[in-house]
């Protein structure tokens, strides 16, 4: 069993969680994620390491169905049953010159690991953090410890440029040398934002969020075409080359158990009505 050490909300629907495990802590590097399973009878679910402090790591994620709503009402000092891990290719954080990271939405949670580790390489680090409007804003302060730059873009203006990340992607490639981009955050976001640096030539990393089961490469219900090549996202990445990804099989992929979540999503809600609200044990 695994402890949950810390747990806080930091916008609508995301949380934030600190989970004691030593081996995934010790062994985790950026890029990687955990497989977490919250009791006997759960499904598994792919959460990317976000940080890591000692013996515990840091998930944020958004309550988008049933497993995720389940975990957002745990509190500190509440057991999970499984957290396997680290999993995944760790990202490549060798020295490129001026890197670029860009996070739309909860996707911002993976980057200031991914950022500390290019600085300790002795790469200049810009990041861009981009979501609907302020109050979906994640990491700000800590993205702007982790870089040399920040730049906060929202779609309805409410902070920093009215518009999209990707606009702010194109204003620091007309100002300056970039060298490697990251993309992480929706499959749509990563799809149009990598667009922008592909004229260029920029070497540019996205990490994909394909549905995931076992993590190890057995199941193949993780699988991607990447360079028109199947790739097993668990263990060929999740990062890969954005200019060789078919993010429109992504996509389709993604929306395959659409129904049965629905369904999954409305029978656990009903549940919690039944027996009178938040109770994690539901
Ligand atoms: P459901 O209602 O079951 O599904 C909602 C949607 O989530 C689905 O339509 C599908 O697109 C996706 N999804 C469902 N099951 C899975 C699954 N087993 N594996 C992957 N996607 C699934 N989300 C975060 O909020 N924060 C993260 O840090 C994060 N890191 C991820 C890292 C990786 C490598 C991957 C592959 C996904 C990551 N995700 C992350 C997405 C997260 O795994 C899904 O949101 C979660 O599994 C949804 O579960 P659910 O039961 O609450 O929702
Ligand atoms: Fe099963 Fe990747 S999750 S092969
Ligand atoms: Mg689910």
């Amino acid at each position: 069993m695994f402890r949950i050490e810390k747990s806080e909300q930091l916008a609508e629907k995301i949380c934030q969680m600190w989970i004691r495990a030593p081996h995934v802590a010790h062994h985790a590097q950026a890029g990687q994620f955990v497989i977490l399973r919250i009791d006997e009878k759960g499904e598994r679910i792919p959460l990317t390491i976000s940080a890591v402090d000692g013996d515990a790591i840091r998930i944020i994620f958004m309550a988008v169905g049933k497993t995720t709503n389940h975990l957002a009402a745990f509190h500190a000092g509440d057991h999970i049953q499984d957290v396997a891990g680290p999993l995944g290719k760790p990202s490549e954080t060798h020295k490129f010159g001026t890197c670029v990271l860009v996070g739309g939405g909860v996707g911002t949670a993976s980057l200031p690991i991914i950022a500390r580790a290019l600085k300790a390489s002795g790469n200049r680090v810009i990041g861009i953090v981009g979501a609907r409007n302020k109050s979906l804003l994640l990491l700000e302060d800590e993205m702007g410890k982790a870089c040399d730059e920040l730049l906060i873009s929202t779609d309805d203006g409410s902070k920093g440029f009215h518009g999209f990340a990707a606009d702010l992607l194109k204003q620091v490639m007309a100002r300056e040398p970039v060298h490697a981009v990251w993309i992480i955050g929706p499959a749509m976001m990563m799809k149009v934002t990598c667009e922008v640096t592909r004229p260029a030539g920029i070497r540019t990393f996205v990490s994909l969020n394909p549905v995931m089961v076992d993590g190890t490469g057995m199941c193949g219900s993780c699988r991607v075409i990447v360079d028109g090549a199947t790739k097993f996202a668990c263990v060929d990445g999740p990062e890969f080359d954005a200019h060789k990804v078919d993010f429109n099989g992504l996509m389709q992929r993604l929306r395959t158990y659409q129904p049965e979540e629905k369904e999954s999503l409305e029978k656990y809600q009903a549940h919690l009505c039944a027996c009178g609200g938040g109770d994690h044990h539901a």
